[in-house]
């Protein structure tokens, strides 16, 4: 989906916050693994994770489990309205409120992919990116607990598509746990310690991904 609408629109689109908890709340009961949430991402969170994007300079952006969109938001506050943001969510239920929520709220480039991660490289040649043409990816999965399968889809993407500087920043829920994880795929991690989210979390900002 693609939405050309007005750009102001958003501020008066925002998240409804409660429906947002209590369909997180369900599904995480439903799915644990498969949502590794329980609660949508705060402002404080989305704020970290896009804290390490180039936003002058980006044209695109891809976003990774997208779930409601507390992350996509602020991505779409922060960009100029010619940079193109790719957004992936594999749940039906989270995608159509996602669909929903932005729908010609935007006045950006915004397109919203229903899959899995797994085959992210064939999505995103699909959508017409082409070979090192992704500034940022912005992650709102549970990367190292999610299927090897989804690990490597994300990091052979990653081998492909990032730019030279481009940066993977990954949330997550227990600080610092998975440190090792990711020093072992990229060779510059950062780590932004969030302490205002359920439950206090932060952010991976990884670059110069490694060679699987
Ligand atoms: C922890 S939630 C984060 C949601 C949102 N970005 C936020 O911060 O509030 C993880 C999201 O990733 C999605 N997800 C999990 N595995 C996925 C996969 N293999 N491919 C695409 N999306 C996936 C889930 O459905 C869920 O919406």
């Amino acid at each position: 989906m693609t939405d050309g609408g007005q750009r102001d629109g958003l501020s008066s689109n925002r998240p409804a916050r409660i429906s947002d908890h209590f369909l997180f709340m369900r599904k995480f009961f439903r799915h644990r693994r498969k949502i590794a949430s329980i609660w949508p991402s705060s402002r404080f969170m989305a704020r970290a994770c896009i804290s390490q994007v180039n936003f002058s300079q980006a044209r695109l952006i891809v976003e990774l489990g997208a779930g409601t969109g507390a992350i996509t938001q602020a991505i779409l506050a922060a960009i100029r309205p010619t940079t193109r943001v790719i957004s992936i969510e594999r749940d039906g239920d989270f995608f159509r409120v996602l669909q929903d929520r932005f729908h010609g709220s935007a006045g950006h480039h915004l397109e919203f992919l229903q899959g899995d991660v797994t085959h992210l490289t064939d999505m995103l040649r699909g959508c017409g990116v082409n070979d090192g043409g992704v500034d940022a990816f912005i992650s709102g999965l549970g990367t190292p607990s999610l299927p090897e399968t989804a690990r490597e889809g994300i990091l052979h993407a990653l081998q492909w598509a990032a730019k030279p500087d481009c940066v993977f920043s990954n949330i997550t829920e227990i600080p610092l746990y998975y440190l090792p994880f990711y020093r072992r795929h990229f060779g510059d991690v950062q780590f932004e310690f969030v302490p205002l989210n359920v439950p206090p979390g932060g952010v991976y900002h990884c670059r110069q991904v490694k060679r699987l």
